[in-house]
């Protein structure tokens, strides 16, 4: 029987965006998409926007201190897709079962936006795309 932490679904798109109300305009001419939520995760520098894209969520991911990672990449990559975020039920168990698997975790699990557990995957272990594991914070 394999794991539970082996059920996965895409849970949201990553877009690094340099300023935000300019790629909210875009998606709400595009759509009529609003973000129903907006949070900063200061502890990674970033300002998150949520938009429901019915299947799944996109979130616009911009700076709010150009040294953190989010700001690097924006610096040196420009804004675009930035990653994608796989909902697994047990984020621990997904974490060790990968890293004894030989992928390399950015860091442990930590706190995410949107009331999840996070971490990130190596892209040069996942054919180049920064792969986000996330599950929802017990309450
Ligand atoms: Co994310």
């Amino acid at each position: 029987m394999p794991p539970n932490d082996l059920l996965v679904r895409l849970e949201h798109v990553g877009i690094a965006v340099r300023d935000a109300s300019v790629t909210l305009g875009v998606y709400e001419a595009l759509f009529g998409l609003r973000p129903y939520k907006v949070e900063e995760v200061s502890s990674e520098g970033v300002r998150t926007y949520f938009l429901d894209a019915g299947s799944t969520k996109l979130e616009l991911l911009e700076a709010i201190d150009p040294e953190s990672a989010l700001g690097r990449h924006l610096a040196t990559r420009g804004q675009g897709l930035h990653h994608l975020a796989f909902q697994v039920p047990d984020v621990d168990a997904a974490h060790a079962r990968l890293e004894s698997a030989g992928f390399r975790p950015l860091g442990p699990v930590k706190e995410g936006a949107d009331a999840k557990r996070i971490f990130f995957v190596h892209p040069k272990d996942t054919a180049g795309v920064l792969v986000e594991l996330c599950s929802d914070r017990s309450p």
